[in-house]
């Protein structure tokens, strides 16, 4: 089925966010990083500034940056209308208001769109997606992130993710997945099924981390390969 933009509901997060919900420290922010299902966030915009290795992969690379502005304007109403309607199940002490989180999604948006045409020049912004077989050799990568795409969507079924695991596995030496909650803010359905699955051959953790946004979502996956791992 070809992926629509007017099935997205695009929603870019920053490099302060990043940093909180993965835990990444100094030594993380100079790893080769590879962000699966990185949408608009400037989390690649800003650590290129800082001269870091970042690549993005997403499928709505493939729409023109206009694409992506016009969709971001149409869908703004809707989900900062949803917030509200579901306040309570965020908290607001890192980001104080509604009106602060608009502004703060916006920017990182703009950051994103103003940076797109030359990051996919350079190779930064990769319209691919999972569990598709992607264009890199095993173990390109020190560290894969996804936030806010796996797990969170657990619609997508047991088997997508566990594909989308491999893959980022093959890629990866470690992967870090933020939240482990679903849309409604509940323990995602499939993670101890993913959990089971792949704890005899890695090594698989759930950490807390200093970002909790989603009530109660402040614990990353985190699955890194151990020696006994066959990729
Ligand atoms: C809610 S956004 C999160 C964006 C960004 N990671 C952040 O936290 O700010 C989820 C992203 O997952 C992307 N996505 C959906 N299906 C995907 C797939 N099969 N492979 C890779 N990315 C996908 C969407 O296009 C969207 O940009």
């Amino acid at each position: 089925m070809a992926f629509e933009l007017k099935n997205v509901v695009p929603w870019g997060r920053n490099l302060d966010e990043y940093a909180k919900m993965f835990n990444l420290n100094q030594s993380d922010l100079k790893k080769s990083i590879i962000s699966f299902g990185d949408g608009p966030a400037s989390f690649n915009k800003e650590m290129t500034e800082l001269k870091r290795n970042v690549v993005s992969i997403d499928p709505i690379y493939q729409f023109t940056r206009d694409e992506l502005l016009h969709r971001f304007n149409k869908t703004r109403d809707l989900v900062i209308e949803q917030t509200k309607r579901n306040i309570d199940h965020y908290n607001w002490t890192y980001i104080k208001s509604v009106h602060e989180l608009e502004k703060a999604r916006m920017t990182a948006m703009m950051d994103f769109s103003n940076d797109f045409e030359l990051g996919k020049t350079q190779g930064r912004y990769i319209c691919q997606e999972l569990p598709n077989r992607l264009d890199f050799d095993n173990l390109s990568f020190d560290l894969g992130l996804s936030s806010h795409f796996l797990i969170m969507y657990s619609q997508l079924g047991l088997d997508f993710h566990i594909l989308s695991l491999i893959e980022m596995l093959r890629l990866c030496k470690e992967i870090r997945i933020f939240p482990i909650l679903d849309l409604n803010s509940k323990k995602s359905e499939i993670l101890d099924d993913l959990i089971k699955e792949f704890q005899t051959d890695f090594i698989v953790d759930i950490l807390k981390v200093g970002y909790e946004f989603q009530k109660g979502g402040n614990e990353m996956l985190v699955i890194k390969h151990n020696n006994k791992a066959a990729i």
